[in-house]
């Protein structure tokens, strides 16, 4: 039987979603997660691949396969951590003019120091996401990975609406809730044991240990990819596709357009305070 509820989001669903998120991880997000990030920098990638098993690098490929780019365009990459994506989409299409914004000044050093190995050139904004410094109608592409599980999506979403260009893309990818109940609660027994065994290999710090239930509960509390797409819709995005989610939505790639209008639905939800 179809999950039904998966495929049903309103902007009141939405706007009480984002606050039971809000009110479950407020404290995770503004004090843990930063601290769980300061530590990581270093062995971020290789953790990665150690965690899902070596299927991270197939995910950040099949992301990027979907970005489609011209020289000259200008790329804004939030919560850019180690600049993984610019550099692979600057070595896609050198062309690029890339910007990254994180909060965490350690994952951008490191993001930097990757970044000169490779002899690629993006700008870094330290900055917390839920209000993007730069004008309207700033960027072509706007890219979010593996993020987006730490934010209010109700007060970024608009964010990145309101810094696209008219026309503009978006590319989401990150681990979302799978649309089947067996194949979610198979996922986060996977996770349970991905996220002890990569404390095994690397150690882990206070914050991380504060933060071991987290990773599951922040799936658990997440969206499948229909609803994420929905929420898209509901934003003001159009042209709306979900083109690949490997094994039941576990990993999900959406891709969506800016309007080429100038107003956008952004004012019918009233983001949680
Ligand atoms: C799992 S990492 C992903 C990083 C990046 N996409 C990469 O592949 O290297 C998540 C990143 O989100 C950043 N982050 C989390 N919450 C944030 C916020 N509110 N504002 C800015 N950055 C945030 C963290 O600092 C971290 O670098």
């Amino acid at each position: 039987m179809k999950n039904v509820e998966s495929f049903v989001m309103t902007p009141t669903l939405f706007d009480q979603r984002e606050k039971r998120r809000s009110l479950l991880f407020s404290h995770t997000w503004r004090e843990l997660i930063p601290q769980v990030f300061e530590d990581v920098p270093k062995y971020y990638r290789f953790g990665n691949i150690v965690a899902s098993f070596g299927f991270w690098e197939l995910w950040v490929w099949q992301f990027v396969r979907t970005i489609e780019l011209k020289p000259g365009y200008k790329v804004l990459d939030v919560c850019a951590g180690t600049n993984d994506i610019g550099i692979r989409l600057l070595q896609k299409q050198p062309g690029l003019d890339v910007t990254a914004i994180d909060r965490s000044r350690e994952m951008q050093v490191e993001g930097q120091n990757r970044a000169k190995d490779y002899g690629v050139r993006i700008k870094s904004v330290i900055h917390d996401v839920h209000e993007l410094p730069f004008p309207d109608n700033s960027f072509d592409v706007i890219t979010l990975q593996a993020a987006s599980r730490h934010l209010q999506l109700n007060r970024v979403l608009p964010e990145i609406i309101r810094v696209l260009k008219p026309g503009g893309h978006f590319y989401h990818c990150d681990m979302l809730k799978p649309s089947n109940r067996f194949i979610e609660m198979a996922y986060l027994r996977f996770l349970r044991l991905s996220v002890a065994w990569t404390a095994l290999i690397f150690g882990s710090t206070e914050a991380s240990r504060n933060c071991h239930d987290y990773f599951m509960d922040a799936i658990a509390n997440f969206y499948t990819p229909e609803e994420l797409s929905e929420i898209l819709r509901m934003v003001g995005f159009v042209n709306v596709s979900c083109g690949k989610s490997i094994w039941g939505g576990m990993v999900g790639f959406h891709k969506a357009q800016r309007s080429m209008e100038t107003g956008n639905r952004q004012a019918e939800l009233s983001p949680s305070p």
